[in-house]
């Protein structure tokens, strides 16, 4: 622990999902940790009795205790985070510091992150499991634990250059210089907002370790959904939006080719029906994923019904010249139609991106965030 004094106004922001049993203990040690001018944040999206409790513990606190209660929460735990900047930036704070209202993070270790940010003249301050005396102690199970680290290694090999100093990507502990995050860029979902903050901008980083504690009351909210959101998100952040449309492209040709296998291989259906069958079975399945998964966020302001028809009328029309092409090639070229429809279908793959991209999701008055991920 440093005894640097930080004189610097400090707003702690805590994103809450029914944490009412650690409110209070919360509260008191950062009461005893912090200098008096220094806030509390909560940013409650609790469906409990969490918002009176915080009001309560507000009355008697040692330190300023405000509280951003959203009806309609946006964006989950990183949605809650990225308005709790905003408001803290807005009302004047220097440093931000964002953690878990469960206890797990050590509320003593505050200052130390301001200090070490300011010390170092750092954009970013993260506390690390990972590193020196830090430990992932009180993540519940070896399955957690492995998950933890597997995902962190994952991000690290996406993004070597941005994250090349941090050995702990996915902590929720992390303190932020006030004008250094440009939260505009942000598109939060999920868990992992300190992984949107690093990958987004080139930002000057400095780690501390520490060590994650047990909850003190209350129950976990993470959960395998939110697994699925943190590669979703990793996905969007390093390649945009082809990767997940490429993804859907390998599982619709693994069933493209499944199908027409079974049927004219296996089975004993003329190739032309079978690849015929196939196709048409995939074009719907490759527009309900793409839709779920590649452009969920660009749904608004058009009907699933003009989205379904341009897309079917592009890929039946693309289906049938591939199908006009197949034929030939099998007649004349090279008699086996399961390599013909796999390479057809590849070449056609870039072509069918392109479309959707600027055609069935074009955005009319939106206009697309720019990634800056040219690092
Ligand atoms: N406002 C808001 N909205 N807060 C939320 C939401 C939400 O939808 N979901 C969870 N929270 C709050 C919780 O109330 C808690 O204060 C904090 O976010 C972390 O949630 P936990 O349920 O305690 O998560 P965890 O302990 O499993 O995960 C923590 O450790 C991970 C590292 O392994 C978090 O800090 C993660 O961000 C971190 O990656
Ligand atoms: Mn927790």
């Amino acid at each position: 622990m440093t005894d640097t004094y930080t004189p610097l106004p400090i707003t702690v922001i805590v994103p809450t999902f029914n944490e009412g049993p650690n409110v209070a203990e919360l509260v008191r040690r950062l009461g005893d940790a912090l200098p008096a001018d220094s806030t509390v944040l909560f940013v409650d999206d609790s469906k409990d009795d969490t918002p009176q409790i915080i009001e309560q513990v507000a009355e008697t606190a040692s330190l300023r205790v405000l509280m951003i209660h959203r009806t309609e929460p946006i964006g989950g735990l990183s949605g809650a985070v990225v308005e709790g900047l905003q408001k803290a930036e807005a009302d004047g704070a220097r440093w931000m510091v964002v953690m878990d209202g469960d206890l797990q993070h050590p509320p003593e270790l505050v200052p130390e992150l301001v200090a070490q940010g300011v010390d170092a003249g750092a954009d970013v301050v993260v506390t690390s499991r990972y590193m020196g005396s830090g430990d992932a102690g009180g993540l519940d199970g070896p399955l957690r634990k492995f998950v933890s680290r597997a995902s962190g290694a994952l991000a690290r090999s996406m993004f070597p250059v941005r994250l090349r100093n941090v050995t702990d990507p996915m902590t929720g502990f992390f303190a932020v210089r006030a004008g250094a995050v440009d939260v505009s860029v942000l598109r939060p979902m999920g868990f992992k907002i300190l992984l949107e903050i690093l990958a987004r901008q080139a930002l000057k980083v400095v780690e501390v370790p520490f060590v994650f504690g047990e909850r003190f009351g209350g129950e976990s909210k993470a959960s395998f959904a939110n697994g699925m959101k943190y590669v979703q998100q990793l996905m969007a952040l390093r390649f945009g939006r082809l990767s997940p449309f490429a993804v859907i492209g390998v599982v619709g040709t693994i069933l493209n080719l499944a199908i027409v296998w079974a049927l004219n291989d296996a089975g004993s259906m003329n190739y032309l029906p079978a690849v015929i069958i196939a196709n048409a079975a995939t074009i719907v399945t490759n527009f309900l994923l793409q839709e779920r998964f590649v452009f969920h966020d660009l749904r608004q302001g058009s009907s699933v019904w003009r989205r379904f028809v341009e897309s079917f009328t592009f890929n039946g029309v693309e289906a049938v010249v591939r199908t006009l092409l197949l034929w030939w090639i099998v007649e004349q070229a090279i008699p086996q139609p399961l390599l013909v429809q796999a390479m057809l279908i590849f070449l056609a793959f870039i072509v069918r991106f392109v479309f959707h991209a600027r055609v069935v999701y074009r955005q009319s008055a939106i206009k697309e965030p720019v990634d800056e991920l040219a690092a």
